[in-house]
Order: C-alpha cells, then structure tokens, then sequence
C-alpha cells in the first residue's frame, strides 16, 4: 500500500544532500507496505523551483537515480528550513511508470506537489470540472487532480494560506486519502491531512515541548460561502471558507524537525514523539511551527491532539542478523507470544486481566453472540480461536471475512459484540465492517498491533497484540499473538465458571509452555528447509487437517500462495470425500495434520485414502508417534500440547516452510508481488 514520508526542518541547518538521505531512508522502512514505484521531491537551489524524481520499482532504484541527479558542493549547502516530500505508491489507478508515480503535481511549474495515499473516488467529476478550467491531466492517477485543484483554488483565492487552500480542496474530493502537499508558493511550509487513510506528524525538538498535546483550531461554521460555479455543468462546486481567527501556536521553542508519515516505522529513529491525526485533520508546519486545523467541531471531538510517546525501538524494525524480516518475525515467536502475555496472564493462578476491555466484561457476557471479523491472516486466527470461543463462552460464534460481511449486508443488532481482528489497524474492509457494526450500536472490540490505528481509535475497547512491528508483508508472529489474544479473552469469560475450571488450568499450562515448544519447533527449520528443496519446482501443495488445526491448513496455504506463487489450498479433511480426494494421486504434493486430540482417528482416516491413492504425505504428527509416522516417510514432529492451542505449534512449520519455498523459487520474501501489508483501499 502506498506510503507517505515528509520531512520539515526549522532552524536545523541540513543540507539537501541530508534530506534526500532522510527521505529515502524513510523509503525504505515503508518499503514493507508494498509498492511499485516511488519518488520525491525537494526545492532546486535557487529555491524557484521544485525538483522531483522518480522511478519505477524499489527505493534503491530511486536512490541510485537521485544519486546521479542531484550531486556536487551546492547540494551539501545546509539549508535552515526546507520541506521534502516522498512517496512509495501500490497502484490503483493507472500502471505503474514514472508518469504515474508520486509526487503528482499541479502544472508545469510544479506550483503543488502532492503525495498520496488511498483513492479519491469522485476524482472523475473533479477532473471534469479542472479540464473546463483549461487543466490538462498527463497522468492517470487520481491524486493529480488533487494537485490541480490546490492549484485552481489558489489562483482563484490568492490570499489564502497554504493551509486553508488545502483544506477547501479536502471539502471537495470524496473517498480515502493521506496527502502531503509541497507548494513553491510556500517554500518551507508543508500541509497534511488525512480521511480513512493513516497519517501521522513526528515531532522531533532539542529542547522540551511546551506540551503534551497540540491544541485543534476550528474554523468557524462559514456563513459567508465562497463558491466556485462551473456555469457550463450548472453544478456548484461550493467552498466553505475556513475562518479560523486562532493563533498558530503551540511549541516554544525554535530548532524543529518535523515528518509526516504512513506509520510510525518511518519515524522511529528519528524520535518517538507522534501525533496521530484524525479523520479531516489538517496539519499544517509554517514558520516552524506545527498547528492542527478542523473546518467545524464535531460534539464528540476532543480539544487537543495528543503527543503519543512511541515505545518501539530502532532495532525492532531491523533485520539484525536475518535474511528477510518474516525470518527475523517467525524467530521472534518465542518472546512475541510471552509478550502478548505479559501482564496479562498470572501463571501462578488462574486469573487473567485484559486491562483494554477488562470494564466491558460483564457486558460482553450479556451479549447474543460473538462476531469475529478480519482479512487475510486475521481471519484465520478468528478460525483457529472459533471452537474454543464457543466452547468457553456459551456463545454463538460467527466468523467473517470482512469483505464478504459488507457484502451481504449481515444483520447486526446492539446487543451484538464484534470483534476487530486486523494487524496493522487499518485494513479498509475491516475498518469499514467496524464502522457498519457501530452505527448499528454493536459494541466494538478492536484486535490489533499498531497503537493508534484507526481500527484502536475507533473501537469502543480491545486488545492490543503486542506482537512488537511486523514488517514481512506475510503476516506471521501477529498471528499467533492474535490467536493467543483470543485464547485469553476466552478464558476471562470463562473465570466464574465451575465446570470449565479444569480446562482453564490445563489451557493455562499449556500457555506458560508456550514459549518453549515453540522453540522446539522452530529447530525443525533445517528439516524443512530439506522439505522445501522436495516441493518447490512442483505446482501445487494441499495442505490438509480438521478441528482446531484446519486454520493451520487456510493460513499455511495462504503463506505458500503469498510467498511462493505457487498453487496451494487448505482443506478441512472432512470435505475430503467430497471433492478434493480426485486431486489426490502419486504426484500431486500433499501436507497433512494429523495430531492425538478428538479428531486423530477422523484424520486417520483421511490420511489413509490419501496413502491407499498413492498419495505420499508429508505429516505434521505429535513427537514420538510412531503409529502416525508409519503412514509417511516424510513428518515434522512438534511436541504435545492442548488441543486448542496445537495450532500455533502447527502452523510454524507452515511459515518456515513457504519462507524455504519462496528462498528457493528466488521470490522476494518480504514484498510478494502484487501484495501489500496494510491494505487501505476497499
Ligand atoms: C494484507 C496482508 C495480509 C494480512 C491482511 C490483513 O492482505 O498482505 O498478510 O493478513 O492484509 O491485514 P491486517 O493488517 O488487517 O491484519
């Protein structure tokens, strides 16, 4: 998904040379978001003139292209306030090419630059009212009509701030953006804002700051419109004059770096102070001075943004000694399970405190059931987790996809408790599922990894996953922190219940083993890194198991499938009969699950017409079973565990064996093609 790096400094003499570093840098650490082309754009050195460049495929493309650009003594000149602006972009609107790369920019003289992320939906009717305005359009793209209209409102309106014509032009467009937007009309200014799509300010100062927060300025309700009438159409394209008579305010002091990112990955580094805005924020830097701008106050707006304190550290996002960061992610799974843990779960006893939703229990209880929703690998870990929801709760469980959700229009009622279930936050389908459930007065529990992501901000309480950053687009460690973050909500529901006693203490055992088993299985690396060498010329691999493990066989296919481009399917051993058995012959690839819990002789019997059909497994067993192994010469033993928590044993095998898979078949590990990691467009 595209991403959005800028950089501000005030008073911090840097040279462009320095700048260009920063923003590339920042590239890079949003490089994991998935992308197809990229770009920036900083001031020429007369400061007349705004220079951009930018390239189709990765940041080091881009960073060798800037490297031959922009060279010799003037580029190291430091400079005392300065704005860059760039941009990773996932197309979806036009193919990816120079043309269609960000910055997208108003006219020939590159009055506005913009970058952006999401998709302006009326970017038609906008471009039809700009093209009788006399704008021609060179890209596909709709973000430039986004540049242009910045452009046409400032030449219509020339005393308006920066700020306020980016305002107007955000009254005007329709659907999902982040944008930052460059102006040579304003050098050393830059304005952001954002509606759907995340974007954060990082503020990063010397000295203290005068506060916590930045207090929000309004406009006032406009009385006297300004509107702009397209006489040919007939329609009004009206502005509302934003008539804030506050003051810019808030920072004391003078020396002031500021970045404006897609996530907090890009920024860390640099400092841990951030802003996350809202919805119709509009962030303007002038003077160097940061204010943050609504056109109209809204009952349940707070008066200040809050100056969040990140707690994730640099190394966190670097690869260390890895390869790829899903490697560095499926190693991390030891601590990242004990951290979704900590605090949490008192092994010496029985209780469990989930301090996000921990006031909302009694309320849950009383519920009609329970709604599960996510995409991708966050709904299998609504799969994984559904039996034993069902089981400790006593309640109806439904799980959905969220795409799928919205389609169907599902019928919710108030006394509904959904649940969120979305790694990075900001997943468009998941949000827009949650927002459908809250107008719907449904209670709204988010699951996530990413503090302050709109799925945090909107839900009405939750969990966060601390699975610590996942950068590898295949989601991986937030999977089983996901799964163990449902574990838990299952077993505070249950806390006041006599008979489920035993199956607490025994789950709660098996939790605080966790850690360790999993470090076991992760010793059978070098065993599938064997396995993958068997299986990754060929075309296909069925992967599969039933019960508690056949989310393993959905997210284990999803991984070979992400990863690998090759053909894979999950499927639930039952359905074997019913189809999927024809696939089976003495050449076809084929996984399966097959562990001693309530449904080992069902799996058994599976396994054994897939043997009598020529079929030559490879099984997934528990240690030291013999009578399963004998079916296969070819098994990953993984030590025992409860029933509903095997699946988190089961599907590492699954992750290292697709990472093997993709090493081999030369795929990128951590960008497949074609995918993002926070898919934030509908
Ligand atoms: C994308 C990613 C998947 C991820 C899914 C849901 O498709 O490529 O790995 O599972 O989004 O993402 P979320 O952030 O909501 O968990």
């Amino acid at each position: 998904m595209c991403g959005i790096f800028a950089y501000l400094n005030y008073l911090t003499p840097k040279s462009r040379q320095e700048v260009l570093d920063l923003l590339v840098t920042g590239l890079k650490r949003l490089e994991y978001r998935g992308y197809d082309s990229t770009g920036v754009a900083i001031d020429s050195l007369d400061n007349k003139d705004i220079i951009m460049v930018k390239r189709t495929g990765k940041v080091k493309v881009l960073e060798d292209a800037i490297q031959e650009h922009f060279s010799g003594d003037d580029y190291s000149e430091p400079v005392l306030n300065h704005v860059g602006i760039a941009h990773t972009r996932w197309a979806t609107h036009g193919v990816p090419c120079e043309r269609n790369s960000h910055p997208q920019r108003s006219d020939d003289g590159n009055s506005f630059v913009v970058v952006h992320n999401g998709i302006i939906t009326n970017y038609n009717d906008v471009k039809t009212f700009l093209a009788k305005k006399g704008y021609e359009f060179e890209s596909d793209t709709d973000t430039e009509v986004f540049a242009k209209l910045v452009h046409h409102l400032w030449k219509k309106h020339p005393n308006y701030s920066f700020r306020e014509l980016v305002e107007q032009a955000i009254q005007q467009v329709e659907g999902a953006f982040a944008i930052a937007v460059k102006s040579k009309h304003f050098p050393g200014e830059c304005v952001a804002s954002r509606r759907s799509s995340p974007l954060l300010v990082a503020i990063k100062t010397r000295t203290r700051l005068a506060g916590d927060h930045i207090p929000i300025l309004y406009g006032k309700d406009d009385k006297k419109q300004s509107s702009d009438q397209d006489a040919d159409s007939g329609k009004a394209v009206v502005l509302p004059r934003s008539d804030s008579t506050a003051e810019f305010m808030p920072l004391e002091e003078k020396e002031v770096e500021y970045f404006f990112a897609s996530d907090a990955s890009a920024v860390i580094e640099h400092t841990n102070r951030v802003i996350y805005l809202e919805d119709d924020d509009v962030a303007a830097v002038r003077d160097g001075t940061l204010s943050i701008h609504r056109l109209k106050k809204s009952l349940d707006d707070p008066h200040a943004r809050e100056i969040t304190t990140l707690k994730m550290e640099i190394q966190q996002i670097m690869k260390g000694n890895y390869d790829y960061f899903m490697q560095k992610e499926i190693f991390e799974q030891p601590e990242s399970v004990v951290n979704t843990m900590r605090g949490r779960v008192r092994f010496d006893g029985t209780t469990i405190v989930l301090g996000g939703i921990k006031d909302y229990i009694p309320e849950i209880k009383r519920c009609r059931r329970l709604m599960l929703i996510g995409c991708g690998t966050s709904y299998h870990s609504a799969v994984a987790t559904r039996q034993l929801l069902e089981e400790l709760t006593e309640l109806p469980v439904m799980v959905e996809l969220a795409s799928d959700f919205l389609d169907r229009n599902t019928p919710i009622f108030r006394d509904d408790v959904c649940f969120f279930i979305s790694q990075s936050g900001e997943t468009a389908d998941t949000l827009m599922a949650l927002r459908y459930c809250k107008q719907r007065g449904a209670l709204i529990v988010g699951i996530t990894n990413t503090v302050g992501s709109s799925i945090c901000r909107e839900s009405h309480c939750g969990v966060h996953i601390n699975a610590g950053p996942e950068i590898g687009v295949a989601s991986t460690k937030a999977y089983t922190s996901q799964f163990i973050s449902l574990v838990m909500f299952a077993l505070v529901m249950s806390e006041d219940r006599l008979s489920l006693q035993q199956r607490r203490l025994e789950i709660l055992q098996a939790l605080s083993k966790l850690a360790d088993q999993i470090r076991e299985v992760l010793k059978l690396d070098s065993k599938v890194q064997e396995l993958a060498k068997d299986l990754y010329q060929h075309k296909s691999l069925l992967i599969m198991g039933r019960g508690y493990n056949f989310a393993t066989c959905l997210e284990g296919a999803l991984k070979v499938k992400e990863l690998t481009y090759m053909h894979s399917e999950g499927i639930m051993a039952g359905e074997l009969k019913h189809g999927p058995l024809a696939l089976v012959d003495d050449s076809m690839p084929v996984l399966m699950i097959v562990l001693r819990d309530p449904v080992y002789v069902k799996c058994m019997n599976a396994l054994q017409q897939v043997t009598s059909r020529k079929g030559c497994p490879v099984i997934i067993c528990e240690e030291g079973d013999e009578e399963t192994k004998a079916f296969s010469s070819r098994h990953l033993e993984i030590p025992r565990t409860v029933d509903c928590l095997q699946g988190i044993l089961t599907v590492i095998p699954m992750q290292l064996l697709s990472y093997h898979i993709a090493v081999l078949r030369g795929c990128d590990v951590d960008c497949p093609r074609n995918l993002a990691k926070s898919v934030t467009v509908e």
